[in-house]
């Protein structure tokens, strides 16, 4: 089945650096990130895997759970780790996926046919605690992740799914929220008692109702 927004996330087994992973059990009604890796003992993915050790107190707060996959092997994987802490300052505290035979690469769509499909993008799909996927987003191989960017987003998906608010561009955690068109003007004052902005019919905004 295609790989859509939606659609659940495909289950898999795996090794991993923390041992072997069935990604459904591991999920267990968490959120969760998947992103993946070019290669191993390449100088941009390495930032990327220190960066999101780094990261990990704002992914455990928003209650998400990170994996990375590489398409190298489990060795491979262990020896990076240690060039990955010692030149990043930190500890990789999360499991990194080895897919030598790209087999998990290839059921989630990550290889680069600009690459002529020899390296696996940049990929990173945001998976809710039902299993479906809630985004993905490719990068080439030469651009690293913001992962800022990464958390702004579980903000909102998160958001979005508990209240009827959409958010508009360049939102960030604590910005007004707009009031999804389904919400007719006269369910606004109960539903967000906060107040709200009728800019336009279809533009209606709201201080962001879960703070
Ligand atoms: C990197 O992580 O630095 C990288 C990996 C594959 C191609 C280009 C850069």
């Amino acid at each position: 089945m295609a790989i859509r927004l939606g659609n659940e996330a495909p289950d898999f087994t795996a090794e991993t650096t923390e041992g072997t992973v069935n990604f459904h059990e591991w999920i267990d009604g968490s959120w969760a990130v998947l992103f993946s890796h070019p290669k191993d003992f390449t100088p941009v993915c390495t930032t990327e895997l220190g960066k999101v050790s780094k990261l990990k107190a704002e992914f455990d707060k928003r209650g998400v759970k990170v994996i990375g996959l590489s398409v190298d092997s489990l060795e491979s994987h262990t020896e990076w780790i240690k060039d990955i802490n010692e030149t990043q300052n930190t500890t990789v505290n999360y499991p990194l996926i080895a897919d030598p035979d790209r087999k998990t690469a290839m059921l989630y769509d990550m290889l680069d046919a600009g690459s002529e499909g020899n390296l696996t993008a940049r990929s990173v799909f945001i998976i809710g605690p039902d299993k479906k996927i809630k985004l993905m987003i490719n990068y080439p191989a030469s651009t690293g992740r913001n992962f800022s960017e990464i958390l702004r987003v579980i903000d909102s998906v998160q958001l979005t799914a508990n209240y009827s608010v959409a958010t508009p561009a360049d939102w960030n955690n604590g910005d007004d929220c707009i009031i999804v068109p389904s919400v007719s003007d006269e369910e606004i004052p109960e539903k967000f008692p906060k107040g709200h902005n009728r800019i336009k019919p279809y533009l209606r905004t709201t201080p962001q109702p879960n703070i």
